[in-house]
């Protein structure tokens, strides 16, 4: 029995959610399961509707049907923000970040967006003070797990391209989330980005519940401890990597003889 059988490890849970874009049926009836220590690799051609599906969990964009339950509370229909309060963290396929701000500052305003306003009181400096201080220390935190400790001066665009993806893994940790949506993290890397990622993907597990959308096969293979393959909206196959990787019509519909 593998620990993805436990449901009480189960963070967030998707059950049959349908996305409809006019005539297009982008995500058809898809189920998944993120369970904490665990990744879930979702794999599947262009426009699969990877993304999508992401998008319906994340709460930017509200699933047509179907449902979607985050620690046990029902957050269909919620909005991303109140979303992200509630524990899950996104990354975007697209850079995401203010490429004229420092790393640091970057990180720092991420952290602060998900803390509470300060509430009115005579003390006010005093508090303020405070949440300033743990504003910070989670951006220090979320810097360090990302591993740019060293660059944390730098200025955002000046950065390499595999830095601002560990960036927007930075200002995604800062909001402190059980749940992780990574959308391509391994986008446009050399071997060398590449496999500092899978590295910190791997720091991260331990700790988070992960969805990981990714081309790239070496990643998610070496990541991977549930993997979902979608074609055409649909899950055509789900289960433990080695099992999904043998099945024929996984082979015949994405990874091709190569695999
Ligand atoms: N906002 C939208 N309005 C209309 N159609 C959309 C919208 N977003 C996505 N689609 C369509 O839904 C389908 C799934 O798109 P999606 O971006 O989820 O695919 P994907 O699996 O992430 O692909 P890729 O690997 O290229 O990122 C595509 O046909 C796409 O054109
Ligand atoms: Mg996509």
């Amino acid at each position: 029995m593998t620990k993805a059988s436990s449901a009480s490890e189960v963070l967030l849970h998707a059950n049959k959610v349908t996305k409809n874009f006019g005539g297009l049926t982008a995500v058809n009836e898809v189920s998944v399961n993120l369970s904490k220590g665990q990744i879930h690799a979702v794999i599947g051609p262009n426009g699969a509707g990877k993304s999508t599906l992401a998008n319906l969990l994340s709460g930017d964009l509200p699933p047509t049907s179907g449902y979607v339950s985050l620690n046990g509370q029902d957050i269909t229909g919620w909005t991303p923000e109140k979303i992200s309060r509630h524990g899950l963290g996104r990354s975007y396929q697209k850079t995401n970040i203010f490429r004229s701000f420092s790393v640091w500052d970057n990180v720092r305003l991420s952290a602060q967006s998900r803390s509470q306003p300060v509430p009115f009181n005579p003390l006010a400096w005093l508090t303020q003070a405070n949440h300033m201080n743990d504003v910070n220390a989670r951006a220090e935190r979320a810097i360090e797990l990302a591993g740019l400790e060293n660059r944390r001066h730098a200025m955002a665009g000046a950065a390499s391209h595999g830095e601002q993806r560990q960036l927007e893994i930075a200002m995604t940790l800062a909001t402190e989330p059980q749940v992780l949506l990574l959308d391509e993290p391994l986008a446009g890397m050399g071997q060398a980005e590449a496999e500092s990622m899978v590295q910190l993907l791997l720091r991260l597990k331990a700790s988070h519940a992960m969805m990981l959308v990714e081309h790239d096969m070496d990643a998610v293979f070496a990541l991977a401890d549930q993997l979902t393959v979608m074609v055409n909206g649909q899950v055509i196959a789900s289960g433990l990597p080695a099992a999904v990787r043998a099945d024929a019509s996984v082979q015949a519909a994405y990874l091709g003889e190569d695999h």
